[in-house]
């Protein structure tokens, strides 16, 4: 397949783009390098640069449609995002410049290429809002309520895909990721919690565990997720499809399931609890069970000692 990979210099996109590359697919990658970089493609360059092309472009930009049009993608992974919550909400007009208006351009771009399909990064962590205690983990059906502008543009986006589906024939597929996590995940700012505590960790610091530790999540590994990637290239067409483990895991298992991956006691220093955080989240895989054949399989220890052995070869300490 001809690929297009927006956002491929990213944590979860240069996977993407190592596994398509390794299946003998073309892909070409667009991305600004706003939070990716280059050195996460440096191994998809040096083994298959024939077959990879990197563009450096805003999914904003104007040259967009041109581009996609010339490149002519059978399928486009939209990958590029703003993608922190954070920043959503202090500066709401840019993430809907990027997440909405980027997303519709980049629509625009696979129409005029006449690309078959379009694969979507949405965010099952933000998309179901706050469910109650027995909807967890929550399915697709729960009401699509985001509580931040991250989780409504990113909602948008999903109506804007069913639209170009009814009107332009372009078939999609959204993924609805839960907490990924894995190597390449940046550890500095506002990157996810797994990242962080593993660069403390390795650094032999305590890692800042707020509220009482007991708030979870559903932290899923970014080969398993990259996998329903390409998976929803062929199938789970026109759906919504939730990529996570289905089980919830607390902040302070997540410490103590380092620990035992780094063969250390790992102290946590506790901050007061972070306005606005959700208690807890998982979502429930069932769907695309169904639709892509696909269940994370990689268990938590052994994804976490892989991003433990990721921060100390890449000689951040
Ligand atoms: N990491 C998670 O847990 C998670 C959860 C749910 C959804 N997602 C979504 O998955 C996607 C990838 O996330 P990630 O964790 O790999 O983040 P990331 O920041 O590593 O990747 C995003 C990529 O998009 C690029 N980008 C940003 N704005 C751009 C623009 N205007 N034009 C072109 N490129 C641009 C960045 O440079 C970066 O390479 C995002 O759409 C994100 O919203 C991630």
């Amino acid at each position: 397949m001809r690929a297009l990979v927006t956002g491929g210099a990213g944590f979860i996109g240069s996977t993407l783009v190592d596994r398509l590359l390794a299946e003998g697919h073309a892909v070409d990658v667009i991305d600004d390098l706003s939070t990716g970089s280059l050195a996460n493609l440096a191994g998809a360059r040096s083994g298959h640069g024939h077959d990879l092309r990197v563009h450096q472009l805003d999914i904003r930009s104007p040259d967009l449609v041109d581009l996609m049009v010339r490149r002519r993608p059978e399928v486009v992974f939209h990958l590029a995002a703003q993608a922190d919550v954070r920043v959503s909400v202090s500066r709401p007009l840019f993430d809907a410049e990027v997440n909405v208006l980027g997303t519709l351009q980049v629509l625009e771009g696979a129409r005029a290429a006449g690309a078959a399909r379009v694969v979507f990064a949405a965010s099952g962590g933000t998309l179901y809002g706050e469910p109650a205690t027995e909807e967890i983990p929550v399915r697709e059906v729960h009401p699509h309520r985001p509580l931040s502008p991250y989780g409504v543009s990113k909602k948008a986006a999903i109506d804007y895909l069913v639209c170009y589906r009814e009107l332009h024939e372009v078939e999609f597929c959204a993924l609805a990721l839960a907490n990924v996590y894995g190597p390449r995940q940046d550890p500095h700012g506002e990157a996810g919690v797994v990242a962080i505590f593993a660069d403390r960790v390795v650094r032999g610091e305590p890692v800042t565990v707020y509220g009482d530790g007991e708030q979870t999540r559903d932290f899923v590994f970014v080969d398993d997720v990259v996998d329903a990637f390409v998976r929803g290239a062929e199938r789970g067409g026109g759906l919504v499809l939730n990529i996570g483990t289905g089980t919830e895991v607390s902040v302070n298992e997540l410490a103590g399931a380092m620990g035992g991956a780094a063969g250390a006691e790992v102290q946590a220093v506790h901050a007061p609890p972070r306005p606005g955080e959700l208690r807890r989240s998982a979502l429930d895989p069932g769907r695309a069970g169904i639709h892509l054949g696909w269940r994370s399989w990689t268990d938590l220890q052994t994804g976490v000692a892989a991003v433990l052995d990721h921060v100390r070869s890449a000689g951040s300490v």
